[in-house]
């Protein structure tokens, strides 16, 4: 029995020690001594092993204990009350601010962006086709029928065992899914994603962009063709930008050409972008085959027209000449947060 008020004793001793030093203490005191299963609670009902005679004397015990323990709390949260009070005054205006993340445009998002605007300036829209495409609009209707080899040029990622469906290897499906549906005149551009199976490395991805352009009319002539790639060259690269076409071949063009612009780098000085040429590459282009508007039911006769292709990893690899291509799909921050405000 004497245990009972031993223990009374016990937790009084707790309760006049307690090292309150802080709101987290102060509320574990709370839940101890004062909570809805405080200890006191478990003592009191004890109380039926004391003898009648002291049972007065008992609850009177842990009344006082209780009543200590209420005035410790008040006492406590009042100091800390004012502490609170206290550091709201201590706010120290000249810190920095925290400052909110915005977030950058890709960089691939802002070449292609940049590219679109410029070409919807002369009445080009954008135009879509679909990334999983079938082996016509890939390859046969661009006048790469099987065996062709070009297509060994394009290590073509083939879904499961299917050789009709695969990824496409260019935007230059676009121009067929475009041209089937639209009768001419037709000016788009088609920007998106394209993959081949290529070996990763600092130069070469298996998944990269492009920009296909596309113009489609009565008359449209080469010189058409070169004025466009000037404007294009200007608009991206600035107005002493000069172009050069470079004969070339592409089954779905004839005449074919690659397009280079001067070196912006180097203003035709010689460095190593443009390997002490002068010039850099930016991608091909041609009068539309004859058989490719066949191939779409458009008249050869009656109608002609250019296309030209890009890749969009070079050309930012260009404009900020960034060395390794597997930057653009690694996401690092350290890399994406640098286009951040462009
Ligand atoms: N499709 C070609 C490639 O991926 C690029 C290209 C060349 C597109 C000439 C064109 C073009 O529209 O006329 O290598």
């Amino acid at each position: 029995m004497q245990d009972v008020f031993d223990k009374v004793a016990e937790v009084r001793k707790q309760i006049e020690e307690a090292a309150i030093g802080s709101s987290v203490e102060l509320e574990a005191f709370r839940v101890r001594f004062l909570g809805s299963k405080n200890i006191l609670k478990d003592l009191f009902s004890a109380i039926k092993e004391v003898p009648n005679e002291r049972k007065k004397e008992f609850g009177q015990l842990i009344n006082e204990v209780k009543s200590l323990a209420e005035s410790v709390f008040q006492e406590k949260s009042v100091l800390f009350a004012d502490t609170n009070k206290q550091s709201a005054r201590q706010i120290d205006l000249s810190l920095p601010a925290v400052t909110r993340n915005q977030g950058a445009m890709h960089p691939i998002t802002l070449v292609r962006e940049e590219i679109v605007h410029i070409l919807e300036r002369i009445g080009y829209v954008v135009a879509e086709g679909p990334e999983i495409e079938d082996d016509w609009h890939n390859f046969t209707a661009l006048a790469m029928p099987d065996n062709h080899p070009a297509r060994d040029m394009q290590d073509t990622f083939y879904i499961q065992t299917n050789p009709d469906i695969l990824l496409r290897t260019h935007t230059s499906n676009v121009q067929i899914r475009v041209m089937e549906k639209q009768e001419p005149p037709i000016r788009i551009i088609a920007p998106g994603r394209t993959y081949r199976n290529e070996t990763i490395s600092a130069r070469a991805h298996c998944i990269f962009h492009q920009v296909e352009l596309l113009y489609i009319d009565e008359h449209v002539s080469f010189a058409d063709l070169k004025q466009t790639l000037l404007y294009l060259a200007q608009e991206l690269f600035g107005s002493q930008t000069k172009i050069r076409l470079r004969p070339s071949y592409f089954p779905f063009t004839e005449p074919s050409a690659e397009l280079d612009v001067s070196c912006f780098i180097c203003n035709q000085q010689g460095c190593n972008i443009c390997k002490h040429t002068g010039w850099v590459e930016i991608g091909g282009a041609g009068m539309v085959d004859p058989a490719v508007l066949e191939a779409c039911s458009i008249d050869p006769d009656k109608y002609s027209g250019f296309a030209f292709g890009m890749g969009l990893e070079r050309m930012a690899m260009l404009k900020w000449q960034i060395n390794d291509i597997r930057l653009f799909s690694e996401n690092d921050l350290r890399f994406l947060q640098q286009f951040e405000g462009r």
